[in-house]
């Protein structure tokens, strides 16, 4: 009997062992990041290159052709638009030599909503994407303030070398500046457009050259040595040595390579390269997996959660609708953050204390879904969602734990939403409540009560016509949208009391969110400067606080 009893618990010990190496392999193994870039800079063409490596798609261009561009990209979005459903982000996975890769498409400005913020909030890492000519554009600065929140690391990669562009130092100068980001240059361009030979890596000192290839053909990379007779007869004297001296005023000026600083957000690798000639993006891929953090603690009610905690969590950070027009379903993204998951599973729901039987989990690549067998930390699973998920909401296994939640982030269009039909209120009511807590849009209110009427705020135009769209179609109520011309919201972490000690403020509405706090709206930011101005002790916050036990206004 003891014998019996002793084996049983040496095999349940054993059993536990495995499934903790299990765990630890499989948190090793794995890297997540999002890119953050502005449209065109080349996210598209980069992504395609990397699942090429990946062996997830087969052919270069793939993802362009007609046939495919449905699969790997977020375009097949803009075509569900107009046939008037919802539109959110993918999550595509690939291996890539031992790693798994999740990575997570943050949509273009077509598709801009919530959501791409807040599947930033989902990643580990974040790539910014840059066009070489351009340096820094409005979306991206956007995307990487909302990374900054986080301090989540940060690799650049200059893109479109092939192309004139910026000088490199300028280019650094401008992440330096504009970002208070340190810069350490992993490679280093020689020339740029017609006069763009290739990249010096710094590490090993070898010149990769860049040969000229067929638009859409890959180009070649060949590495020599610096001192190699063959680097004369190929690479114009004066180009070296621009190059080479622009290195030494990095060695001497510029920061150094920190892994510790990196892992903070506060000092950025920049790699240089050609996503469309397929030029550079090798060493990116593997310098960047060899330096990016794989799954992090998140901070939770009982401090933060490791990966290696063994019971299963995760938080939803994106809900999705009618992703498949047939089903017209909805589908929550979690993103997985300790133990294994396992298909039918049984979990609990921090926010409502019920139970769930996770029955059909999945993994969307684009249209494509396939039921997942397990999943762990770092990557992200779908879940049909019978309506109970709410963005920012914890599942867990074991003991009860509930993630921070996902702020709200700082709207820029506002309309009035108007019901025209008095006789439908019940539904306009019911579909705007629903629709909030699903996150689609924010929901802010008059001051003046007498002033029934929702505000949309919204960060993309997108968000507002999924809005209509739904409420026309889910809840049967047609509506007109007002807007209201404002494009700046700010919170007061003060509250109240801080805008009455105010007093009067000019070219600026007051209104309420959804949690009766006081956001104020500009027409544009010289306004909101003006403000700052006059009461520079105001503080305002561009990002609502997270909000938590409390039951929201609604209408
Ligand atoms: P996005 O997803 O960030 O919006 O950008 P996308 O990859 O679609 O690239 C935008 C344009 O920039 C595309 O050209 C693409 O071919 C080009 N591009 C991307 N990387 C590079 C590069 O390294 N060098 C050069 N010269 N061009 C690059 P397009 O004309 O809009 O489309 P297509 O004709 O290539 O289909």
């Amino acid at each position: 009997m003891s014998t019996n009893s002793s084996e049983t618990n040496s095999s349940k010990t054993n059993q536990e062992d495995i499934s903790r190496k299990d765990l630890a392999r499989a948190v090793e193994r794995r890297r997540n990041f999002a890119i953050i870039s502005h449209p065109d800079a080349g996210k598209t063409t980069l992504t395609e290159k990397l699942l090429l490596y990946g062996g997830a798609i087969q052919q270069a261009g793939a993802v362009k052709a007609r046939g495919e561009q449905r699969k790997v990209t977020s375009d097949w979005m803009e075509l569900e638009k107009q046939r008037g459903i919802s539109i959110t982000s993918t999550v595509l996975q690939f291996d890539y030599k031992d790693i798994t890769i999740n990575l997570l498409d943050t949509p273009g400005h077509q598709d801009f909503s919530e959501d791409t913020y807040r599947t930033l909030a989902a990643a580990d890492n974040a790539v910014m994407l840059e066009d070489a000519a351009k340096g820094l554009e409005p979306q991206t600065r956007k995307l990487f303030e909302v990374c900054r929140l986080r301090n989540i690391p940060i690799f650049t990669f200059i893109n479109k070398m092939d192309r004139p562009g910026q000088e490199p130092l300028a280019l650094l100068d401008e992440i330096e500046a504009e970002l208070n980001l340190a810069t350490w240059a992993v490679n280093w361009p020689i020339g740029s457009g017609d006069l763009f030979r290739g990249l010096i890596d710094r590490n090993t000192k070898e010149i990769v050259l860049f040969t000229r290839a067929e638009r859409g053909k890959q180009s070649v990379e060949k590495r020599l040595n610096l001192g190699d007779p063959e680097v004369k007869e190929l690479v114009e004297e004066d180009l070296l040595e621009k190059a080479l001296e622009e290195i030494e005023l990095l060695n001497e000026a510029g920061a150094e390579m920190d892994l510790e600083q990196i892992k903070a957000g506060e000092l950025t690798p920049v790699f240089f390269g050609s996503a469309m000639t397929n030029f550079g993006v090798k060493p990116f891929l593997d310098t960047f997996l060899q330096m990016a953090q794989g799954p992090v603690a998140r901070n939770s009610n009982e401090g933060p959660v490791d990966p290696m905690r063994e019971t299963f969590s995760g938080f939803v950070f994106k809900l999705q609708a009618n992703m498949d027009p047939r089903h017209r379903d909805r589908v929550a993204f979690i993103r997985v953050c300790s133990g294994r998951f396992q298909k039918d599973m049984t979990v609990r729901h921090a926010r409502t204390g019920k139970s769930i039987r996770l029955s059909r989990p999945q993994k969307i690549f684009a249209q494509d879904r396939e039921v997942v067998e397990d999943a762990f930390p770092g990557d992200v699973i779908g879940l049909n969602n019978p309506g109970m998920f709410s963005i920012g909401d914890t599942l867990y296994t074991g003991k009860r734990i509930e993630y921070e939640g996902i702020p709200c982030f700082s709207p820029e269009i506002f309309s009035w939403l108007r019901n025209p039909n008095p006789s439908a209120f019940k539904n306009f009511r019911k579909g705007v409540n629903e629709l909030r807590e699903e996150g689609a849009v924010q929901i802010l209110y008059d001051i003046d009560q007498a002033k029934r009427d929702p505000i949309l705020a919204a960060v993309g135009q997108l968000q507002l016509d999924v809005v209509q769209h739904r409420l026309e179609n889910e809840y049967g109520v047609e509506t007109r949208l007002e807007s209201m011309g404002f494009q700046v919201a700010r919170w007061v972490p003060g509250g109240w009391p801080a805008l009455e000690e105010l007093g009067r403020i000019f070219n600026c509405k007051t209104v309420r969110d959804s949690w009766h706090r006081p956001v104020l709206l500009f027409k544009n930011s010289w306004n909101l400067n003006q403000l700052f101005e006059d009461h520079p002790e105001l503080e305002l916050s561009s990002v609502a606080p997270v909000v938590s036990g409390v039951d929201p206004i609604t209408l």
